[in-house]
Order: structure tokens, then C-alpha cells, then sequence
């Protein structure tokens, strides 16, 4: 597993709490070559291997992400998965738009925010961590419905930009991190549809067989990961590894 890393490397699961990210965690411990496995979420999440630990704090706000910083302050970082979104909040009254005439202005801002911005500015703490010359892995979850070329059904505006947004932002920095680490890798996912409480309320829709677990789709992105091409940085893969189109 990540076997362009080397032995005892460090890892970071930020949503260690989600669906995706419990899985990640869960099939990253399930070998023996990390040497820790810090687990990032707003509420604690736990884990019986000794090499686990949970902090808890909340990447989307600025004493979140300072904190985060000097938690792992001089700690250089091999492979962060970034496991974090949003699509609906029934708490706030977010669902995903079905029309122009469904937009809101503050329900767009939370989506960017937690989407694009928030991954973004992960990068941005962990900068440092990443600085030098060892491998290092930044994998960040996207969805294929955030491919403009792929856009054929429309509908889910928020959603669709703010993960066309992270796109961006995430290739971006992967041009300027491999100037600061020539061994950074940045790469952006579709983990396809998966049985979390995001996808809950639309998975009516999905056809039969296409709606994987979350240990699956771990096994599977760890599978793409561990393939990546060394040469490249700011891919946009699916599960399988196929490109996805921008
Ligand atoms: N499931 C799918 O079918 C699917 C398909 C395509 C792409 N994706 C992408 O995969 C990623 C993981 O999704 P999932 O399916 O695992 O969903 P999930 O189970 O709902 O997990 C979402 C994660 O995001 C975190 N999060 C949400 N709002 C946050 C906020 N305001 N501040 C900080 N953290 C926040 C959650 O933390 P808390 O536990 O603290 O709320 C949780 O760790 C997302 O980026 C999603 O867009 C999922």
C-alpha cells in the first residue's frame, strides 16, 4: 500500500469522522507501513491501534486550521487524505439546487466554503510539512458531477462549482508545491458513488451495483494512489484511475 512512500511514513485523515474518511483510516491501519495515523475531525473519532490518534478541531474555521498547524509544527507530512463536503445540511436547510430559481446566496458561501476554500487553506497550513524533499501525497475528494466538460444533466449548482472550484485551487497548488518539494504529488478524486450519509438522500436513483461501501471504495482509491504516475501532480482520477475530464 502507498508504496511510493517510504516505511513508518506519517498520515493525516482530515474528516476522519465521515463515511470515506472513517474507511481511509481504517484500511490505512490495516497495514503495517504507517508509522502514525492522525485522524482530524470535529468530533473525536477512535481507533484500537496504538499508531492512531484523534484530534479533534474544526479545519473550516481559522483557530481550526492554526491549531492543526501547530499540532503538527516540524512533523514532515508523507500522505494527508482529505476527506471533507458537503452537499446538503438538513439542520440549515441545504439541498442540492434543482433550478436557477432554488439558488441562495449563504447556502453557496457554505459549499465553496467547505468544498474548495477549506482544502485550499489546508494546503496552505501544511505547507511546512510538505517543504523539503521526502515524498509527500496530498489526496483531496472531489465528485465527477464537479467536471464542467462532464456536465450534461445540470441541476446542483453549489455543489458542481464549489468541486470545480477545488479542482482548480487543488491544480494549482500542485504547480506551486512541486517547486517547493519536487517529490509532491497533488491529486483530486472521484471515490464514485458511495453508502455515506452525504449520498443518503439521493441514493434512490443509483443504479443497482453502483452504489459502493466505504471500504470499497478505500481499498480502491488506496489501489489508484498507489499507481500514480511520479513524473505527474494535479490528476483528476475516478475509483478506477481513469481520468476525469475538467
Ligand atoms: N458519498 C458519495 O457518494 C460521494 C460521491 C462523490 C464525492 N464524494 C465526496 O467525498 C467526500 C467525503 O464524503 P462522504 O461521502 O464520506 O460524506 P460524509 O460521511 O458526510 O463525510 C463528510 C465529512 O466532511 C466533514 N464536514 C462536513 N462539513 C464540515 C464542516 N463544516 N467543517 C468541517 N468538516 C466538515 C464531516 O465532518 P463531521 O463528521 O464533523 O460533520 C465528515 O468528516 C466529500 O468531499 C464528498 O463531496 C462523496
Amino acid at each position: 500500500m502507498l508504496n511510493q512512500l517510504p516505511d513508518g511514513f506519517s498520515a493525516l485523515v482530515i474528516g476522519a469522522s465521515g463515511g470515506i474518511g472513517r474507511a481511509v483510516t481504517d484500511a490505512v491501519l490495516a497495514s503495517e507501513r504507517p508509522g502514525s495515523v492522525v485522524g482530524v475531525s470535529r468530533q473525536k473519532t477512535s481507533h484500537p491501534d496504538p499508531r492512531f490518534e484523534s484530534l479533534v478541531l474544526d479545519v473550516g474555521q481559522t483557530d481550526g486550521l492554526a491549531a492543526l498547524e501547530s499540532h503538527l509544527e516540524g512533523r514532515p507530512l508523507h500522505f494527508v487524505f482529505n476527506a471533507i463536503g458537503i452537499l446538503h445540511d438538513v439542520d440549515s436547510g441545504i439541498a442540492p439546487e434543482k433550478k436557477l430559481a432554488d439558488l441562495d446566496a449563504e447556502a453557496m458561501t457554505r459549499l465553496f466554503h467547505i468544498n474548495a476554500i477549506t482544502p485550499a487553506l489546508l494546503l496552505k497550513a501544511l505547507e511546512g510539512n510538505f517543504k523539503g524533499r521526502h515524498t509527500a501525497l496530498f489526496a483531496s475528494l472531489s465528485a465527477r458531477v464537479g467536471s464542467i466538460g462532464d456536465n450534461h444533466l445540470g441541476g446542483w449548482y453549489a455543489y458542481r462549482a464549489s468541486k470545480a472550484a477545488h479542482n482548480m485551487l487543488m491544480k494549482t497548488a500542485a504547480v506551486e508545491l512541486r517547486r517547493l518539494n519536487p517529490e509532491m504529488t497533488v491529486v483530486c478524486l472521484h471515490p464514485g458513488t458511495t453508502d455515506t450519509a452525504l449520498s443518503l438522500p439521493f441514493q434512490e436513483r443509483v443504479p443497482e451495483g453502483k452504489l459502493f461501501t466505504p471500504s470499497f471504495v478505500a481499498e480502491r482509491l488506496l489501489a489508484v494512489l498507489d499507481k500514480l504516475p511520479k513524473q505527474e501532480s494535479g490528476l483528476f482520477l475516478d475509483w478506477a484511475g481513469k481520468p476525469v475530464p475538467w
